[in-house]
């Protein structure tokens, strides 16, 4: 075959065939969970609906039953549950170096935290630098920490949200990738608001995380840089 028709049947095959040369290697998302996997399913989702240019490559949650790995095989993921260790609030050495080996071995571009509940060793953070995100239930800086909806009902605020941010050494203290608002409405309770707030949660992870794929998101110290295209 003369090697115009060989170029030809390789532009076909990349360009017409709804497979670009780009697709060839999908960013690839590791998310971390530890209850109902809400977000998870709809980041799931969103990549096979090609809303994120990605693939969850793997589920990995510290709780055994946890309905995110359950979600997570029925879309036929991979999905691994990894005891946390003996420590209370964080993962301790040893499974901080099983994580990190499972997420490597996933090839993982992007680790995206959804409702994981341990704190990530400085270890894991620094390999896995820039690259872990998390989706916090508040507006933050307000309500750092647990139950973040309660806090904001507790408070007495007229508005509350979410937020998407990079995650640092600190408590929900990385810089902000994006926010909406959800007003606090009269009879609101815990369970109401929070089911409110997922509703919208639902819809700004996987729209962060699709322009995170694109590499239109660039942290710059405190701050994010969105490249609008
Ligand atoms: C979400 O509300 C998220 O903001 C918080 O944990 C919850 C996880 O919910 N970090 P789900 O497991 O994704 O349903």
């Amino acid at each position: 075959m003369s090697r115009s028709k060989l170029l030809l049947g390789f532009l076909r095959r990349t360009c017409y065939n709804n497979e670009s040369v780009s697709d060839q290697r999908k960013f690839r998302l590791g998310i971390l969970g530890s209850g109902k996997g809400s977000n998870a399913a709809a980041i799931a989702d969103a990549c096979a609906s090609g809303e994120i240019p990605g693939e969850v490559v793997v589920v990995v949650s510290d709780v055994e039953n946890a309905g995110i790995l359950e979600r997570a095989r029925a879309r036929g993921l991979e999905a691994l549950h990894i005891a946390p260790g003996k420590l209370r609030a964080r993962l301790d050495e040893t499974a901080e170096a099983s994580f990190i080996q499972a997420l490597q071995r996933a090839g993982v571009d992007l680790v995206v935290l959804a409702g994981f509940m341990r704190i990530l060793p400085g270890g894991f953070l620094r390999t896995f630098a820039n690259r872990v995100v998390n989706i916090h239930p508040a507006l933050l800086p307000a309500f750092p920490g647990l139950e973040a909806w309660k806090q904001a009902l507790d408070y007495g605020v007229k508005i509350t949200g979410v937020t998407v941010h990079f995650v640092d050494q600190g408590i929900d203290t990385g810089p902000v990738i994006a926010q909406e608002t959800v007003p606090v409405l009269p009879g609101d309770t815990p369970e109401t608001l929070h089911a409110r707030i997922q509703e919208v949660e639902r819809k700004i992870y996987p729209a962060s995380i699709a322009a995170l794929a694109r590499g239109e998101i660039r942290a710059q110290g405190r701050q994010t840089v969105w490249k609008r295209v």
